[in-house]
C-alpha cells in the first residue's frame, strides 16, 4: 500500500488542501526541472534540432503507458478545448443524433454543441432528475441507437464524481457504429482508463489536475479513426520532414504519423513540458491501482463516521474515492459551509448545489478528519 506522499510536495504545512479536482500541487522535483530549464534559457546555443521533439515525445511515451495506447496515438495542446476543437473538426457525419449528459464541463460542451449545430444534428443532453446513478447510466445505453453519431461525455462527473458505466458505454457506441468521445480530466491520472479495452475514440485530458502537470497543457488520444484528419492548425513540427531544420522550405505535405499532426505549434513549450513529464513519471511510479487504493483508504473512514450522520454519499459502486459530492442536510447553507470550512483552512469546492471533495496522495488521515470535525460542528 502507498504511504501517504506529502513529502514529494510542498503544499503548506497548516492546509488540508481536498481540492485537486482543481489543480494539483506542484511535486518538488517538477519544480527543480522547470527552473532549470528556464535557466537553460540563457543559452540557447545548446538547444539542437531534436531538443524540439524530445521531450514531447518522452511525454508521449508515459502517457500512454496510463491509457494503454500507442505513443503516437497522443497529441500534445494547451487546453481541452483545443483538443475538441481537433476531434470535432474531424468527426464524420454518419447519423442524425449527438448525445451528452448533462452539466458536462463548457469546453466539450461548447465543441459538439458547435459541432451539432453545424451539422444538423439533433444534440440531446441525457438530465439526472432524480435517478440514481445506476439509473442514469442505464438511461445513458438506452439513448444510444443506430442514430446515434457521436457520444460524448466525462468518464466521471467533474461536479460531483458520478461515475459512469465507461465500459459498458463505449461498448454500446461501438455496437451502434458511433464515436465515443471522453473527457478524462477529472479521472486520468485516479483511476484506471483503458482507451483500447473502453472502445473511446478519443480521450482529452488537462493535464494541471490529476496528472501532476502545469496549466496550460493538455494531452489527447486520437483512435485510428482520426488518422486522416485535417488539424485546426499547419505548424511546421507535425510535419515528417520537421526534423531537418535546414531542409524546411522543402515543403512537406505529410503530417507526421497517427496524432502526430494535432499537436499545437511549438509543441516543446520547454519551461511546461518538464513538469508534465515529471507528474506522468511519478503516476507510473506510484502505480495508477495503488493511487485508487490509497484514495479509497482516505474515503472509507468518511463515509464510515459520516453515513451514520445522515450525511449523503453516491451509492456504492458508483461512489469515486478520489473526487466525490457531500450530501448536507438541507438546512446547511452550502456558501457557509465553505466559509467554514475556508477559516479552517480546509480546501474544497462548489460546484453548482455539490460540496466537491477530491482527494490524493499528497493528503492524510489527519486532512480526512479535520474534514469529518469541520461536518459534525455545522450539525443540529
Ligand atoms: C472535466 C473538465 N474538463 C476540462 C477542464 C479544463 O478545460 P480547459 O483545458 O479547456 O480549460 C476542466 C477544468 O476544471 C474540467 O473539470
Amino acid at each position: 500500500m502507498l504511504k501517504c506522499q506529502k513529502p514529494l510536495f510542498s503544499l503548506d504545512e497548516n492546509v488540508h488542501y481536498l481540492n485537486c479536482a482543481y489543480k494539483s500541487p506542484l511535486l518538488k522535483n517538477g519544480e527543480e526541472m522547470a527552473k532549470k530549464a528556464l535557466l537553460s534559457e540563457r543559452n540557447p546555443f545548446n538547444l539542437k534540432p531534436h531538443s524540439y521533439f524530445e521531450i514531447s515525445d518522452k511525454i508521449r511515451i508515459e502517457f500512454s503507458k496510463i491509457i494503454h495506447c500507442h505513443k503516437n496515438e497522443i497529441a500534445l495542446f494547451p487546453s481541452t478545448s483545443y483538443g475538441f476543437a481537433n476531434v470535432f473538426n474531424n468527426l464524420k457525419v454518419t447519423q442524425v443524433k449527438a448525445i451528452t449528459v448533462e452539466n458536462e464541463f463548457p469546453s466539450g460542451f461548447f465543441s459538439i454543441k458547435k459541432w451539432s449545430l453545424e451539422n444538423e444534428i439533433m444534440l440531446q443532453t441525457l438530465t439526472r432528475n432524480k435517478l440514481s446513478a445506476k439509473d442514469w447510466n442505464q438511461k445513458i445505453l438506452d439513448s444510444i441507437d443506430e442514430k446515434t453519431n457521436v457520444v460524448f461525455m466525462s468518464s466521471v462527473h467533474w461536479m460531483d464524481g458520478t461515475k459512469f458505466d465507461i465500459k459498458k458505454i463505449g461498448k454500446k457506441c461501438k455496437s451502434v457504429g458511433a464515436y465515443f468521445i471522453v473527457d478524462g480530466t477529472q479521472s486520468v491520472g485516479a483511476m484506471n482508463i483503458n482507451v483500447k479495452e473502453f472502445n473511446i475514440d478519443a480521450l482529452i485530458c488537462a493535464g494541471y489536475k490529476w496528472l501532476f502537470g502545469p496549466y496550460s497543457m493538455a494531452l489527447g488520444y486520437f483512435s485510428s479513426k482520426f488518422n486522416n484528419g485535417t488539424p485546426i492548425e499547419e505548424s511546421w513540427m507535425n510535419r515528417t520532414n520537421a526534423e531537418e531544420f535546414s531542409n524546411l522550405t522543402d515543403y512537406d505535405s505529410k503530417y507526421k504519423t497517427m496524432a502526430g499532426r494535432y499537436n499545437v505549434g511549438e509543441t516543446a513549450n520547454f519551461v511546461l513540458s518538464p513538469i508534465m513529464l515529471n507528474g506522468l513519471k511519478q503516476l507510473n511510479n506510484w502505480g495508477i491501482s495503488n493511487i485508487e487504493s490509497y484514495c479509497k483508504k482516505l474515503a472509507d473512514p468518511l463515509l464510515k463516521q459520516l453515513i451514520p450522520l445522515g450525511i449523503k454519499f453516491e451509492e456504492n459502486n458508483y461512489f469515486n474515492p478520489h473526487l466525490f459530492s457531500l450530501g448536507l442536510p438541507d438546512y446547511i447553507d452550502n456558501i457557509n459551509f465553505k466559509k467554514t470550512l475556508d477559516n479552517k483552512n480546509i480546501y474544497i469546492s462548489l460546484r453548482g448545489k455539490n460540496i466537491r471533495v477530491s482527494i490524493n496522495v499528497f493528503n492524510n488521515q489527519n486532512d480526512i478528519n479535520m474534514l469529518i470535525e469541520a461536518v459534525k460542528s455545522v450539525l443540529k
